[in-house]
């Protein structure tokens, strides 16, 4: 059968991947897809690079745009990143009525309802498997595995430079910031992790992930974002005391006044299986009514994990082409007519547990005081831990866990508790979830 051609923008990490993976298993792929699926032109700036990868196999531009407008090109993959060209190349692809698979959280989390309406309009596809988790098939089990299912919640590890950095700090006691250092050594995080390390790319995947889980537009602007630069060993050592451990966690959940939508620092219990998610690993949880909770664990990163997840969308679009627009799988999951703007909650509304910790005079009087604006702000202790003063030491660090509480409850608790003269400095706040 005649095979299916593809135009790959981009040959970098991710690109060498797509291209060494389609050729090491072509035989498979095209019994799975029912027609070859090639890679007949790579365009990338790096005219060398590109070059040396494909090693004459096919042909090689540095002129992106003259792919997405090559009538012999069925369907573009986009591995270029971010949402300036990359945005007018997907757009003026789907113009030009080709399918799109792309890894680029950015451009989706922040453009997605501008490109899949003109997907829609052309009656093309657009694939992102990619983009969320890297090797993890969890659009696909968002999208089509959990079809039956109210979605509750989703809570996921989604970035693997800063679970790495978090598993560094566990273990070894170290500091944030000679953990980043030594990550951007072995090359784990990029030499500018902002994105990373500020929670930005996990709001971007979790963006994806809840218009998928609820038939919601993307709402990028409404996530709360917090990153982990400010996380301080000492809380990874007091949240192990007490029975949790900490990760960044990108959560999304449904509730009856609107959507959360946020990433933050999270302390989970030690006892769950995510929990246990280690180095540059991802891993997501998904509630759904029927089916309970289930985990997607695996690998987020790296030119053959997101390969894999590629080469599946190359292969659904190729099962697809030919199929009426109107009979295949939704971009969101939901009919396009039947998606729905939710209203996304603002932080200061989310309900939550918390863990509080804070530098303390050592003398009485001192708990009846933080206890009584606590018990003013309806906020309820589940446990409480006080560390040992050192031998001589006028100071210690009080570290307490609530029961759930309202966001704004807690933020007018630690305004009049910072402000009380036997509380030394600022009080360090964390979230906590129990993910049952
Ligand atoms: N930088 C991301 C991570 C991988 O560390 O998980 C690509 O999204």
């Amino acid at each position: 059968m005649k095979p299916i051609n593809v135009g790959l923008l981009g040959i970098g990490t991710v690109g060498g991947g797509t291209f060494t993976v389609l050729k090491r298993n072509a035989e498979e792929i095209t019994r799975r897809a029912g027609r070859p699926i090639e890679i007949t032109v790579v365009a990338d700036k790096n005219l060398e690079l590109a070059r040396k990868v494909t090693a004459g196999a096919c042909r090689v531009t540095d002129d992106a745009f003259a792919v997405v407008s090559d009538p012999d090109v069925d369907i573009i993959v986009e591995l270029i990143g971010g949402y300036g060209v990359a945005k007018e190349l997907v757009l003026k692809a789907i113009a030009n009525g080709k399918h799109v698979v792309t890894a680029n959280k950015a451009l989706l989390a922040t453009c997605g309802n501008e490109i899949f309406a003109a997907a829609q309009e052309q009656g093309v596809m657009v694939g992102f498997e990619a983009a969320v988790a890297g090797g993890i098939p969890i659009i696909k089990a968002l999208r089509e595995g959990l079809t039956a299912n109210r979605i509750e919640w989703i809570a996921g590890i989604i970035n693997g430079t800063t679970n790495f950095i978090l598993s560094e700090m566990r273990d070894k006691g170290l500091p944030f910031a000679a953990v980043l250092k030594e990550a951007q050594r072995l090359g784990y995080a990029e030499a500018d992790p902002t994105f990373d390390i500020d929670g930005i790319d996990a709001a971007h995947k979790l963006t994806i992930m809840s218009a998928i889980a609820f038939g919601n537009s993307m709402s990028f602007e409404g996530v709360y974002i917090e990153g982990i630069s400010k996380l301080e060993a000492a809380d990874m050592k007091y949240a192990e005391q007490l029975g949790y451990r900490i990760k960044l966690l990108g959560i999304t959940k449904r509730t009856a006044e609107g959507v959360e939508l946020r990433v933050h620092p999270t302390l989970i219990p030690a006892k769950r299986l995510i929990a246990n998610v280690e180095g540059a690993m991802n891993a997501v949880l998904v509630k759904g009514d029927a089916v309970g909770i289930t985990l997607y664990y695996g690998k987020g990163a790296g030119a053959e994990p997101t390969a894999s997840a590629i080469i599946a969308d190359l292969v659904d679009v190729t099962r697809m082409h030919t199929a009426d627009p109107e009979h295949r799988v939704p971009h969101l999951a939901f009919q396009p007519d039947a998606m729905v703007d939710l209203t996304i909650l603002p932080q200061s509304e989310v309900i939550t547990r918390y863990y509080l910790r804070l530098r303390v005079e050592d003398k009485p009087g001192v708990l009846a005081d933080i206890t009584r604006i606590l018990a003013d702000h309806q906020i309820s202790i589940e446990a409480m831990m006080q560390r040992e003063p050192d031998a001589g030491e006028e100071q210690t660090d009080i570290i307490m866990l609530t029961h759930k509480t309202r966001e704004k409850s807690i933020d007018a608790a630690i305004v009049r508790i910072e402000a009380l003269p036997v509380v030394k400095g600022a009080l360090i706040r964390l979230r906590l979830e129990e993910l049952l």
